[in-house]
């Protein structure tokens, strides 16, 4: 029978395009398999986004993106309008991963890219979390906040997916124990409760998810899924963080 948790493969840049679609092909068939038990969005990189989607048409495997424009079409050197991610079959986008914040993304593009996700029917995976010394000095909580509530308001907010990635977390075989992560969560639900109670959300963990953490993850009350990065390309590491 299918869990309802959802296991977003974020690719990142680790492969070229050749590489990208060589790791796909010898593991489509297992890929497909998992998909029957989870549901499984791979996020490559833009360039194989349209040559994935034609090998996913027939299968129940998802497909997402990394990040969009936060404009409509029009003269943005570089960007990727949210409107072409619709046409190519994206069911998901991540906005504000931490890698993009880092370079200077700011809270209003994020709220934009959002924006222009809902008008095309793509659905946003808001990234949210703090960094090692906001963790150290307690202020997780202030950060999320910070960082959700410009985006809960929002007129037209219907479905959201919130992913808690602690900086910190990501790359780095660290992660918080399962009980902060729940706190988190507890929190992250109540400010979405409180700014609008008809909102569809989901919350997802990630950051160095792997077989050893995944089991007591699963077990986090109000857990929707993960988000994977490094180890979304083992595939016999994947494999066991759908399967465990
Ligand atoms: P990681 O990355 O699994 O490599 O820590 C997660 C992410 O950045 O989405």
């Amino acid at each position: 029978m299918k869990d309802s948790l959802l296991y977003a493969a974020n690719w990142k840049m680790y492969l070229s395009f050749n590489q990208e679609m060589q790791f796909f092909n010898a593991h489509k068939k297992q890929l497909i398999e998992l998909s029957q038990q989870s549901t499984i969005a791979l996020l490559p990189s833009f360039v194989s986004l349209v040559p994935l989607a034609q090998e996913l048409k027939s299968t129940h495997l998802k497909l997402g993106a990394q990040d969009c424009s936060s404009e409509l079409p029009g003269a943005y050197t570089g960007q990727v309008p949210a409107q072409s991610l619709s046409q190519i079959g994206c069911s998901y986008c991540l906005v504000g991963h931490s890698e993009l914040r880092k370079l200077g993304q700011s809270t209003d593009q994020i709220v934009q890219k959002i924006i222009r996700l809902y008008e095309q029917k793509v659905t946003p995976i808001v990234c949210v979390g703090e960094t090692e010394a906001e963790y150290k000095q307690d202020k997780t909580t202030h950060v999320i906040r910070k960082q959700l509530l410009p985006i809960l308001e929002i007129p037209y907010l219907k479905k959201i997916i919130i992913a808690y990635e602690p900086a910190w977390a990501i790359g780095t075989d660290k992660t918080p124990h399962a009980h902060e992560i729940t706190d988190v969560f507890s929190y992250l639900s109540s400010c979405i409760k409180d700014a609008d109670n008809n909102v569809e959300y989901m919350l997802l963990y990630g950051g160095s998810v792997s077989q050893s953490n995944i089991k007591e993850f699963k077990k986090i009350p109000g857990i929707g899924g993960f988000l994977i990065g490094h180890n979304s390309l083992d595939f016999q590491e994947f494999e066991k963080i759908v399967s465990l």
